[in-house]
């Protein structure tokens, strides 16, 4: 890695490719390339376009940075500004790059200025050794003496080298829907990705992959993750001339900003990158993400397997049945026990209790005391579910302080959920969340926060504010503020984001928590499509994944099955284990051992998504790390009569190794070489059917 400064063109070079960017002779800050690498003095300074007719005029189709509203410009702008004087054009010129190198990272700062008002934009890039992702972000100072209006501030602008259309490769869908990829070609006009809800929310996932003719193993594919949990806008444009551009960042919808003088505004970081294959870009960001993005405390330890108590007990928990669940859940394996909705104040449904963070005494008459010793006893950790930033109406909280929630004096409250958004821009609210969860981590020793959230903003009213329309902006950085100053106080708290399940499932939350559960559907065949697309670009290890015994009237399928989809993941139960019978106990236990045999494996290993059910009639994915490979095989939902043979090539393999897979009392070893090239034969039956085979590779 390095950055090269040729006089104002910056090569920011990573692994395998170039990021090149400069002044042209104007001032303007430009994009000059994005892509494979070429030779240093093979990149010159962009040249200025004139006008192309009376209708376009040229800075329209210039690739540029970080495009402003002003001028003669009128394509959507990355930031829009209001001054003082009420002029609304920003126009920036360059002024001065800056680069400073650190231990494993390098940053350029390319600072613009709007020398009248004394704005000044600082573009940031950062690298890092071994990667090929840059991380970007800008910051915003006003250097005057009377307040900026920030309309919007997007995290980047990107512009993409081919004439050509890409395809968009969108993940979302719904709540029990997340992360279904859907393709779009962007021909013409703008393609948008946007959530106004306040939560990043189910819908889409706050990200750009545009590719052209890309696989697992070939084609060329640019992408961009934002990190950040509350609204986001994503932009791709194709315009006349054929570029398509995209620009990712904060929602500018019911928002602005008021920059006071000497303030800076700093937007969210974005994770981009180039990359040769589907595969390459998903491998590339897990590996990131475990270095570079997750808090750092649990970053590079295997997650244990969790039991979480939702889907057995739903709100009807109390001490002795979560006793017996615990002893339970230790004895198939399990390594933390979390207790999820319905300990608290008067919850017996959703319908109450959200603000009042006092254990239940009827469900609890001595407290949490007995279940956390219980289950600290069978060797387990202990973890509580929250959900820190709602308030029912139908709770003390709400009583005493009617007005802690976001709300419009005229308007009734919108209830979803029977729950209200507490408004975390107000000092008190914060304090108070802390303080609750502050108490009960302290008090009971508790080692793992689950923290949900599960209902958009509405009536965002926050007259506390200067300016209201800061209030979802300021809110999400509240919720990070709570969680980092948890762990700080316990560095060992580990915490899980949730928001309805997959609704706070992206890279803002993994900044500031250790994992994330993907979604409230923990039916395995659903489970592998959202599993699928949540592995395009967020890390393997913090995908929570449970085996329970949902829909197994509805769509059975076995347990082998069912463990075979949550394994690829970080494996936890939660199903009700009070009503298994022995034998199903003992397969718990098995494939829970199984997992612990291979988890550094699945959850630190490179990946590969071998086959899927668009395409193939097998679903297929491998883990690779030095001595080991996983191959984890599901077949399809619809075919029974077909595909009893299935063939696999292998990824990813050291291929002058010798690999050994034990099957029962036989083994068999295969060179590295011949199974990526041949790929083997395997045998399965009919529909749902599973395997899981370990490699073992010889030393
Ligand atoms: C939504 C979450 O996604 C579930 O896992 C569970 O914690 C419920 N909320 C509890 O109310």
């Amino acid at each position: 890695m390095k950055i090269i400064d040729k006089n104002g063109l910056f090569i920011i070079e990573t692994e395998n490719t170039h990021y090149v960017c400069g002044a042209d002779g104007t001032g303007l800050f430009r994009h000059i390339h994005w892509g494979k690498k070429c030779a240093p003095d093979s990149y010159i300074k962009p040249v200025v376009h004139g006008e192309k007719t009376s209708n376009v005029p040229g800075i329209d189709v210039s690739d540029t940075e970080y495009m402003t509203f002003g001028a003669a410009c009128t394509r959507t702008p990355a930031l829009k500004a209001e001054y003082p004087d009420r002029c609304r054009e920003t126009l920036l010129v360059y002024k001065s790059g800056r680069i400073t190198e650190e231990k494993d990272k390098i940053t350029l700062e390319v600072t613009l200025e709007d020398e009248p008002y004394s704005l000044e934009v600082t573009l940031c890039y950062v690298v890092r050794d071994g990667f090929d992702v840059i991380e970007r972000y800008a910051k915003i100072r006003n250097g005057a003496e009377a307040n900026v209006l920030i309309e919007k501030a997007a995290s980047a602008e990107f512009c993409l080298p081919s004439k050509r259309p890409y395809v968009s490769t969108g993940l979302g869908g719904s709540w029990v829907g997340e992360f279904r990829q859907t393709e779009t070609e962007v021909r013409s006009g703008t393609l948008v990705y946007e959530t106004h809800k306040g939560t990043s929310e189910h819908a889409f996932s706050p990200c750009f992959i545009l590719s052209q003719g890309a696989t697992e193993k070939s084609g060329e594919i640019y992408y961009g993750a934002l990190a950040w949990s509350g609204s986001y806008k994503i932009e791709i444009n194709r315009d006349f001339s054929g570029t398509t551009r995209a620009l990712i960042g904060l929602s500018d919808f019911d928002f602005s900003y008021i920059l006071h003088p000497g303030e800076q505004f700093v937007t969210p970081s974005v994770f981009c990158g180039y990359a040769n294959s589907f595969s390459d870009m998903s491998n590339g960001m897990n590996a990131f993400a475990i270095e570079h993005i997750l808090p750092k405390r649990f970053a590079k330890e295997p997650l244990p397997v969790l039991y979480n108590s939702w889907e057995a007990t739903w709100f009807d928990v109390n001490s002795e049945g979560q006793q017996s669940l615990a002893e339970k859940a230790a004895a198939i394996g399990c390594e933390m026990f979390v207790m999820d909705d319905g300990w608290f104040g008067e919850r017996s449904d959703d319908h109450a209790g959200l603000g009042d963070w006092y254990v239940n005494p009827v469900k609890f008459p001595e407290g949490l005391g007995p279940l956390v010793r219980k289950v600290k006893s069978l060797g387990m950790k202990f973890g509580l579910w929250f959900e820190p930033e709602m308030v029912n109406p139908y709770s003390d909280l709400y009583l005493a302080h009617p007005d802690g929630s976001y709300h419009y004096d005229t308007r009734e409250s919108s209830l979803l959920r029977d729950q209200l958004v507490l408004n975390l821009t107000l000092p008190e609210v914060r304090e108070h969340v802390f303080d609750s969860m502050d108490r009960l981590v302290g008090e009971y020793g508790i080692d793992y926060i689950k923290w949900d959230a599960n209902r958009p903003f509405s009536e965002t009213g926050a007259e506390n504010l200067e300016n209201p329309r800061e209030c979802r902006l300021r809110h999400i950085r509240a919720v990070y503020e709570i969680a980092d100053r948890l762990k700080e106080k316990y560095p060992d708290l580990q915490i899980e984001a949730c928001a309805s399940g997959g609704g706070r499932a992206e890279l803002g939350a993994l900044s500031h928590f250790d994992m994330i559960w993907t979604s409230d559907d923990t039916d395995p065949i659903d489970r592998l499509e959202i599993q699928h697309g949540y592995s395009l670009l967020y890390p393997i290890k913090c995908m929570r994944a449970w085996v329970t015994d949902t829909n197994r009237d509805v769509r059975p399928n076995d347990w082998d099955f069912r463990f075979n989809v949550s394994m690829q993941g970080s494996l936890s139960v939660g199903g009700n284990l009070l009503k298994f019978t022995d034998e199903e106990t003992e397969i718990h236990k098995k494939y829970i051992a199984l997992y612990k045999s291979i988890r550094n494996t699945v959850q630190f290993g490179r990946f590969y998504r071998l086959a899927d059910f668009r395409r193939d009639t097998l679903y297929a994915t491998e883990y690779v790390d030095g001595d080991k490979a996983v191959l984890f095989m599901c077949t399809d939902p619809c075919s029974f009569f077909r595909d009893k043979f299935y063939h696999v090539n292998f990824d990813g393999l050291d291929k002058d190794g010798k690999y050994t897979v034990t099957y029962g009392a036989d083994k068999a070893t295969y060179g590295g070489d011949f199974l990526m090239n041949v790929g083997l034969d395997f045998e399965m039956y009919g529909t749902l059917a599973s395997k899981i085979i370990v490699f073992e590779k010889e030393k």
